[in-house]
Formats: C-alpha cells, sequence, structure tokens
C-alpha cells in the first residue's frame, strides 16, 4: 500500500549515497506504486542548483544506475516529486529558508535523511528544531558511521536526542532492509524444523561470513581511518549474529525485536587484551588478482598512507554467554578483495551421537545449514544419505530452496525498504541507541588492542580469501571455514 503523503528532506543531495542509492530506491518506489501521489523530495546540498539543474543532474548521474529499463515518461514524473534548495547545514538562516518551502499541513510525515558526514548531524538536528521541524510528526534517518568509538557515538546520539525523541530517531543498518536478511526471520520463526534445534545441544558452530570482491572504491581516505572491524563488524556482522541468535520475539513491534537484539549484544563475551591476539585476526591486502583482473595493493591505493595498519580484512571468534548458545563459538569474518562477492550464514549441526554408518572421504559428516544472503539468495540443508553402490557409505547432499527462482516477484533493494519504513513509521528494522552503543563497547577492547600493538595486519593477496591465519583460527577449535570443506 502507499506510503502516506510525506516530505523528504534530502541531506546530502549532491553526494555519493543519494545518487547510487537513495534516488534509485525511491524511483524503484514510486514506479512500483507505494508512494502517495503528494509525496515530495528535497534535496538538500551545497551545490548551487535550482529545480531544473538538479533534476538535470539526476538524469545524468542516478538515471543510469537504476537497475532495469527507466521509462522515459515515468523517470519525467518522479522528477516532478524532486526540488533542490541549496543550503549550508551550518547555517541556521538557511533553515528558515527550507522551513517556508514545505506546507504547512499538520498530519504530513517529514523525514529528515541525513546522508552527510556525521559531523553534521549535531548542527543539522540543531537547526530543524530551531525552525519547530522537529514536531511529532518528523523523523531524522541517521546513515552510518555513527561515531568511531562509544564516546563519539554517544556524543553523536546525545546531540541528536537533545531534539528529537528515540521513537522519531531511525539509524540505519542497511542489512537490516535486505529481504534475505529479513527472510532469516521468517526461516527461523516461521517452521517448526529448524528452532528446537537452534541452540548449543544441536548446534557446534556457526559462520558468518561478508565477503567483497571490491576494493576501496575511491573512499581511501574514509576508509583508511576507519578499517573493517568499524566499518563493517560492528554493524553489519552484528546484526547479523543478533538475527541468528536472538529469542523469539514476543511480537514484531520496533521494540519487542530490538529487545531481544539487545540482549544478544550484552551476552556476547567480552575481549580481554590476551583474548584479541588469540581470537582475532586482522588482515591486509597486497597486490593480486580479483577475477583474472590484476589489483593494486591497499597501501597503493589512493588516499591510503604508505604504511598503512589499516585493516582490510577481520576474522574473530565470538561468545555468547547464555543458556541457548554458552560454548558455541561464532566465527565472524569480512574482508575487501576477497575472491567473490558472498554474504553467507552457516549453521554446523553436531555429529549424530553415534556413528553407524561410515563416512566418505571428506570432511562433511554432520548436518549444515548453509544461508546465502548475497549475491544468489539460497538456502542449502546439507544432510547425509547412502552413497550409490553396495556398499552401506554416507555422503553429503544438500536439498535447496533457491528464493530468486521461487518467487518471481520483485525484490526490493534494502535502501528501498528501508525508506517505505521511515516514510510510514515503522522502527522494526532500525537501530536503537542501546544497541549500537552495546555493540561499540564490545568492540572497544579489540579496537585498543589493535592500536597498541606495532605488528602490521597480515597481509593477504588480493583475490584470496584472506590470511592463513584466518584459517589457523579455526584449525586450533578443529573447524574449517566453509570454502575450505569438502562436500
Ligand atoms: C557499507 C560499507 O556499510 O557496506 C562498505 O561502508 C561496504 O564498505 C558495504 O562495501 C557493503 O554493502 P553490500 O550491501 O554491498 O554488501
Amino acid at each position: 500500500s502507499p506510503t502516506p503523503a510525506f516530505d523528504l528532506l534530502l541531506f546530502g543531495g549532491t553526494g555519493d549515497l543519494a545518487m547510487r542509492k537513495l534516488i534509485p530506491a525511491l524511483w524503484q518506489a514510486d514506479a512500483a506504486g507505494q508512494l502517495h501521489v503528494d509525496g515530495r523530495i528535497l534535496a538538500l546540498g551545497r551545490k548551487p542548483f535550482d529545480d531544473d539543474g538538479y533534476r538535470a543532474w539526476l538524469t545524468a548521474h542516478a538515471r543510469p544506475l537504476i537497475a532495469g529499463d527507466v521509462d522515459d515518461a515515468a523517470w519525467r514524473r518522479f522528477l516532478c516529486r524532486v526540488r533542490y534548495l541549496p543550503l549550508d547545514a551550518r547555517a541556521p538562516a538557511d533553515f528558515v529558508a527550507l522551513a517556508g518551502q514545505l506546507p504547512i499541513d499538520e498530519g504530513r510525515a517529514l523525514v529528515a535523511y541525513l546522508a552527510t558526514a556525521p559531523e553534521l548531524f549535531a548542527p543539522i538536528c540543531e537547526n530543524l528544531a530551531a525552525v519547530g521541524l522537529n514536531h511529532e510528526h518528523a523523523r531524522v534517518v541517521l546513515e552510518k558511521p555513527l561515531g568511531r568509538d562509544l564516546a563519539s557515538a554517544n556524543a553523536i546520539n546525545d546531540a541528536v536526542l537533545a531534539h528529537f525523541a528515540e521513537r522519531q530517531v531511525y539509524r540505519i543498518d542497511h542489512y537490516l532492509g535486505k529481504e534475505s536478511v529479513q527472510n532469516l526471520m521468517a526461516i527461523r520463526f516461521g517452521n517448526v524444523l529448524f528452532e528446537p534445534l537452534w541452540r548449543r545441544e544441536w548446534v557446534e558452530h556457526v559462520e558468518i561470513t561478508i565477503a567483497e570482491d571490491l576494493g576501496v572504491e575511491g573512499r581511501g581516505e574514509f576508509y583508511d581511518r576507519t578499517g573493517a572491524l568499524r566499518d563493517m563488524v560492528q554493524n553489519h556482522l552484528l546484526q547479523l549474529l543478533c538475527i541468528v541468535a536472538m529469542e523469539p520475539p514476543a511480537n514484531m513491534g520496533a521494540d519487542a525485536i530490538r529487545d531481544e537484539k539487545l540482549k544478544v549484544v550484552s551476552s556476547l563475551r567480552r575481549f580481554r587484551p590476551r583474548d584479541v591476539a588469540a581470537r582475532t585476526v586482522r588482515g591486509q591486502y597486497a597486490a593480486g588478482s580479483v577475477r583474472g583482473q590484476p589489483v593494486p595493493a591497499y597501501r597503493d591505493e589512493p588516499d591510503v598512507a604508505p604504511d598503512s595498519r589499516t585493516e582490510t580484512y577481520v576474522a574473530l571468534i565470538a561468545e555468547i554467554d547464555n543458556w541457548r548458545w554458552a560454548g558455541v563459538p561464532f566465527y565472524l569474518r569480512t574482508g575487501k578483495r576477497l575472491a567473490e562477492r558472498v554474504a553467507e550464514i552457516v549453521i554446523h549441526f553436531r555429529d549424530v551421537p553415534h556413528a553407524l554408518l561410515p563416512s566418505a572421504a571428506g570432511c562433511a559428516t554432520a548436518n549444515r545449514l548453509v544461508i546465502h544472503l548475497q549475491p544468489e539468495e539460497n538456502i542449502r540443508l546439507h544432510v547425509l544419505a547412502k552413497a550409490p553402490g553396495d556398499g552401506m557409505e554416507l555422503q553429503s547432499a544438500a536439498l535447496e530452496l533457491d528464493f530468486t527462482q521461487r518467487f518471481a516477484a520483485r525484490r526490493a533493494d534494502a535502501y528501498e525498504r528501508l525508506l517505505l519504513d521511515a516514510i510510514r513509521g515503522n522502527l522494526a528494522l532500525f537501530m536503537r541507541r542501546d544497541e549500537g552503543v552495546e555493540a561499540w563497547r564490545w568492540v572497544e577492547p579489540i579496537l585498543a588492542e589493535w592500536a597498541a600493538d606495532p605488528t602490521p595486519p597480515a597481509p593477504y593477496p588480493a583475490g584470496s580469501w584472506g590470511p592463513a591465519a584466518a584459517s589457523r583460527l579455526l584449525y586450533q577449535d578443529r573447524h574449517a571455514w566453509h570454502e575450505e570443506c569438502a562436500g
């Protein structure tokens, strides 16, 4: 069903995110009939465009990035929703002009999407409030990174919450908007098959991987002061871990879900200094080749320090100290310039209590549930079956559900889903302050140890699966990463 009437203020309207993700997502939502006829988009930025200039810019830069055919007439109709106002986020007078552009209508949703540097979150919120644009129908959407440690995250949250109530604040983790990530909840809580086994008695260990084949893509300056732990682990990987590990929520309301996720993050065992060396691996890509194309080392990327010690790869062992998961290692990893782009979760079940039948050669002797989140969306349940022939040997084979084949309907991009939720006022797929705070608390001891450690991250060739130390991390527990296992 279409959204209510709305005004969307797009701060950072000429930025990369607006061009690559937000405008294409709004277009798709419009083309799918999801936006109210009276839904308006007011882009804001420092460039001195007028409405037509900005529309022409979108046609030149954002339209080519939209997947699928874009009908000319429909694109022109979409552009009628879009206007532009030059604005300096730190200039209160510009917000007076901004308020003057908005219709006075009590019931309209007002969504301020802050696709800007986080340094601007505080002045933007203050300036919005000064002209009354923090009223009860107003919401503010915050893009990551929300700080670089606990103190800076708290400072940003305090500044925003000085002018908006928590229920008006939508903190984006775009992984939560992915269809496949929501499907994970559907699989867990819509079936009777998995949940009884989804616990320490039956699960041996869990792997969560977000691998990227891309490098830092022109973001060298930002990435070099950020690194993979802040960029991917504190948010996306931990959110995936929460959805895998959380208890069934009381209902699907925002707070019920967020309460359960918070309990998981709060139950993560904190790393003591000596655990960091034993239970984490950081890597940095060296020159190599990805899909047959030679690519430079991280240190040779533009805007990266030639002696950078920033990690582009992280693998670590997380443990959840609660009744359901005590003793079950969660192996998390992410990296840039790896062999492929893949996000997957592997639940490794325990061996049968008594092995009546021998297994064929190879390391798969137990059930595994492999959930591919991207680029393919499928689930494979590996079961053991009889290998054909006159013996009685077991061989692993997979039952497979391919979502894109099975369900032909269009799959909305994460940003489309999240923008629609923000306009409709549904917070369920956004992070609450306390979740982010706990996530920083868990990540901080690792950051501190790494900062104090003069050894550079372990190099790995671009196009590989990461440093050898990441394989050793699992071998010490007699486990192996999924792609290292046969069968
Ligand atoms: C972003 C990170 O949050 O997520 C990027 O800042 C990363 O470094 C991206 O490339 C990955 O998202 P996706 O949806 O392409 O897996």
